[in-house]
């Protein structure tokens, strides 16, 4: 098609509504044509399909990226077959038109479904693609990126009782990103991050390949388990070590105010949450002057309390504050506080598009002194709707080598710090009291760089620039380096190996290097 033609054609679907002023080569109506002759016609949906809408917004979670003028994609493709990922990268390949891969959703800058600037792009949905395949004897699993977080737990705790897997705490995520980015959650400490137990993994690359671990090579396999989703091809599958847990486990949740010494309370966590036995995480959540100690402790109540008495006295945990569970439960009871809450609400893919949410995240391997402490709190004073979630490091996550996988985040941290702020109504900026806090706290978390975790994505630590037709280098090194340390340099020349053109390609992309400057 020739460009004017081209051009034409995407005057016309700006009028139609679709506006999309890009100043790409892009072929649109040649790229649904290219689809329609490998992907059944049922599996793509365009604007003008009655469900277009409901399909975009499926996973969406967060209201800022479901505006009249969030830049929406030409068309969602939802495979149920490797076949037509491939086939759409290939004709995106043919017809410049960039795929963004989405499992669960649940990006944090919604890139996985939205473009930040002018883009012709299309959406290839993975939900449909979500089997949990459990080998119990071999004790590992096969797992599909469209699968949940809650689908995974269940499927292992129900095929397999006696095993389960380290990742994240919600249960909605999509596996695809998930792993992508490392994967952290309540059994980091004594297993690592759910990246650090990946085996095998199958990819469609940029050229439209079907890869699995030997046929992409050291590099790339390594890259993918924790450089990020959206930079290397689309992960469909993953090979998995499933880890052994008690058949009881203990959950206990025990806040502490302000008067009741919450603040000297975290300042010892700080050093004691990481060197605390592995079979034991605990996380603080601090809100409205409080501070919520979660823990964790994979085995029972007894221990955990007579553990707790001699190493934490400060909580005062008793027997009453100690719930006996079996692990599956725990993974649900984490987010309700109910024990009575049904395992099987893991299995729930409905998100809503409730609050208006903006997240940032730090690391810190200093401990922050009281005094810090006591001026930290006042941040989170009821008024100002937010709160901080820290998650203890050490144990296995520490002792892994930084360059090992891509996240590097490992020896000397203490813990990661993430910032949640919140707000209703339609406003997509929001407060500046997470910009204000994250500023106060410079001074007291890592640096050069200021470390940043990639699966809490934030466009404000740095966008990509494209120079030449790839990002460059350069722009990607001012995010990059917070969130891959010096392993940002490896992921770039990967990325150059695999995928030169920069053909997956976003706003926070791993920019190709094709040669060490
Ligand atoms: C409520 C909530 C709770 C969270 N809790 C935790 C937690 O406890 N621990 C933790 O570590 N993180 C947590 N996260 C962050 C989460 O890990 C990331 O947002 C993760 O990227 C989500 O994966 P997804 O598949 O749902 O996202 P998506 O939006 O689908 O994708 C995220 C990114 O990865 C890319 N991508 C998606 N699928 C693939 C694939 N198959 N192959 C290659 N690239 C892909 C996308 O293009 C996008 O760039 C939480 C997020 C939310 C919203
Ligand atoms: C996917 O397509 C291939 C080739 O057409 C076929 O062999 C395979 O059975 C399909 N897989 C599924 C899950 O439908
Ligand atoms: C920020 O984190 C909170 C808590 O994990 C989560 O509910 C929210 O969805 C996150 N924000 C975004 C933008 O996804
Ligand atoms: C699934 O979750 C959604 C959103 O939280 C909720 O509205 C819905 O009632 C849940 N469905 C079931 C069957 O529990
Ligand atoms: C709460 O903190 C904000 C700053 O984040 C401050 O402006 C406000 O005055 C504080 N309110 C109270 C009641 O302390
Ligand atoms: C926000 O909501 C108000 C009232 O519902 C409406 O008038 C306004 O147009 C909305 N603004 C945006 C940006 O959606």
């Amino acid at each position: 098609m020739a460009v004017s033609t081209r051009m034409a054609l995407l005057l016309t679907l700006c009028v139609l509504g679709c506006c999309v002023f890009a100043p790409s080569l892009a072929a649109p109506g040649d790229f649904l044509q290219c689809l329609s002759s490998s992907v059944p016609s049922e599996r793509v949906f365009t604007p003008s399909s009655p469900s277009f809408t409901s399909v975009l917004v499926s996973s969406i979670r967060n209201p800022k990226f479901f505006t009249p003028t969030t830049v929406r994609p030409l068309c969602i493709v939802t495979p149920t077959n490797a076949s037509h990922v491939q086939a759409a990268v290939l004709c995106g390949r043919r017809h410049d038109v960039r795929v963004r891969v989405r499992s669960g959703g649940h990006d944090y800058e919604g890139l996985s479904y939205r473009s930040e600037r002018p883009e012709v792009f299309a959406v290839v949905d993975l939900a449909n693609l979500r089997a949990v395949r459990v080998d119990r004897v071999a004790a590992t699993a096969w797992v599909d990126s469209g699968a949940t977080v809650g689908e995974l737990y269940y499927a292992v705790a129900k095929a397999a009782p006696g095993l389960a897997f380290p990742a994240g705490v919600c249960s909605t995520m999509g596996l695809g990103g998930h792993f992508s980015g490392g994967g952290m959650g309540m059994m980091m400490r004594k297993y690592g991050l759910s990246i650090d137990n990946v085996l095998d993994a199958t990819l469609v690359d940029a050229n439209g390949r079907l890869l699995d671990k030997e046929a992409m090579g050291s590099d790339l396999f390594w890259a993918i388990r924790g450089g990020g989703g959206g930079n290397f091809g689309a992960v469909l599958s993953w090979k998995i070590r499933l880890v052994p847990v008690p058949s009881t486990v203990t959950f206990s949740n025990i806040q502490k105010t302000i008067d009741q010494g919450a603040a000297s309370a975290v300042t010892k966590w700080q050093t004691l949450a990481p060197a605390l036995p592995e079979a034991l995480s605990i996380r603080v959540i601090v809100q409205n002057q409080q501070a919520l100690f979660q823990t964790l402790y994979l085995g029972g109540c007894s221990a955990l309390v007579r553990a707790m008495s001699s190493l934490f006295p400060e909580l005062g945990m008793t027997r009453a504050d100690c719930r006996e569970m079996s692990w599956l439960q725990s993974t649900v009871y984490i987010n309700s506080g109910d024990i009575k809450t049904p395992v099987e609400t893991l299995l729930n893919r409905t998100t809503s598009l409730s609050t208006f949410t903006k997240n940032k995240s730090d690391y810190v391997k200093q401990a922050i002194t009281k005094d810090t402490w006591d001026k930290i709190f006042p941040w989170f004073n009821g008024s100002a709707a937010g709160l901080m979630i820290l998650e203890p490091h050490g144990g296995r996550v520490g002792s892994i080598a930084d360059a090992d996988t891509p996240y590097p985040h490992r020896s000397g941290v203490l813990y990661n710090i993430q910032y949640v702020a919140f707000w209703t109504g339609n406003g997509t900026d929001g407060p500046d009291w997470i910009s204000g806090l994250y500023n106060f706290m410079e001074p007291f978390v890592s640096k050069s760089p200021r470390g940043a975790y990639v699966n809490y994505r934030d466009l404000d630590i740095g966008e990509n620039t494209v120079v030449g037709g790839v990002t460059s280098y350069d722009s990607g090194k001012v995010w990059g380096e917070s969130y891959f340390g010096g392993n940002f340099e490896r992921l770039a020349i990967t990325k150059g190996k695999v995928d030169a053109g920069d053909y997956f390609r976003n706003e926070q992309s791993v920019p190709p290097l094709l040669s060490r400057k």
